[in-house]
């Protein structure tokens, strides 16, 4: 398949319209091996031909979803920066919870945005249930999401490989996880609070529709986006979270250049976010 530059260029501001994720130049040969990928499917031969299939022809964006499902990098597993989970756990958490008991409200909401094949929201549910004090008495909710329907097909499941757990500390293995041949299946308790769903970051109608959040975690997510986009989903972050919540970003990713509506507080020689208002 020949992609000329100038049909690359339409193809992946097409796509940074609809998902926020932003295709430099020198990914044409990424994107041109996905787009091939998807027009050997359909028989299609010209990559201007897919372009108006896509743009005319998918009234549901069901094609759209398959070349994005391509598109996303999923890199993720369990117990991922360790050091800033420590610092959500043993700071951050603990100091809401006092709040939120002092206030009589004994529910927790997180959010992990761009939650992959769910080794994030398993970690995060682990973590709860380890440090909270009477976890059993708390209202625990979890919102999963992704804008790739195959990851949350996997993060349904819950089944791991040795490559996923790799960080999970063994104790936590034993508790939490189902041995299944060599993969490892996280037990009902840990799924429990979970609700994995599609959601589009972009997608402004939907975000809005988010409130009540407690920490938000979107880590590794915003690096596939451009800094206009980023700004966008993080002033919906910022609406969705309660007064006093969190957000964390992945360890490359700095707030500082995309809001400045957080307050920056220093935890353990960590920086962290907080929605803080009068
Ligand atoms: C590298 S993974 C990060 C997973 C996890 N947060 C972690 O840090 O390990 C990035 C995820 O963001 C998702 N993503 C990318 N663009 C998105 C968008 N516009 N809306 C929702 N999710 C998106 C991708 O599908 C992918 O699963």
């Amino acid at each position: 398949m020949k992609l000329e530059l100038q049909d690359y260029i339409k193809f992946r501001n097409f796509v940074y319209k609809r998902s926020g994720l932003h295709f430099e130049e020198k990914k044409i040969y990424f994107v041109k091996k996905r787009l091939a990928a998807r027009m050997k499917a359909l028989g299609i031969q010209r990559p201007k031909e897919y372009l108006w299939r896509l743009k005319y022809g998918d009234p549901h964006g069901k094609e759209f979803q398959q070349l994005i499902n391509l598109l996303t990098t999923n890199e993720t597993y369990f117990f991922r920066e360790f050091d800033q989970l420590s610092v959500f756990a043993e700071n951050c958490l603990q100091e809401v919870c006092t709040t939120k008991e002092r206030q009589g409200k004994k529910k927790l909401r997180l959010w992990s945005a761009g939650c992959s094949t769910g080794e994030e929201p398993y970690t995060l549910s682990i973590i709860l249930q380890q440090m909270v004090d009477d976890y059993h008495t708390w209202e625990v909710k979890i919102l999963a999401t992704d804008i790739d329907t195959e990851v949350l097909k996997k993060a349904q499941k819950g089944v791991y490989s040795k490559r996923s757990i790799k960080d999970v500390p063994e104790e936590y293995l034993q508790k939490y996880f189902i041995r299944e041949g060599d993969n490892y299946k996280v037990k009902f308790s840990v799924k429990k609070p979970i609700q994995f769903r599609h959601l589009n970051l972009m997608d402004d109608k939907k975000m809005r529709l988010i409130s009540g959040i407690d920490f938000i975690f979107c880590r590794n997510v915003l690096i596939y986006f451009d800094e206009n986009s980023r700004r966008a989903v993080v002033s919906n972050f910022y609406e969705s979270l309660n007064n006093g919540g969190y957000i964390f970003l992945g360890h490359s990713e700095s707030m500082s250049r995309i809001s400045s509506a957080f307050t920056l507080r220093r935890k353990n020689g960590f920086i962290v976010y907080q929605k803080v208002e009068d």
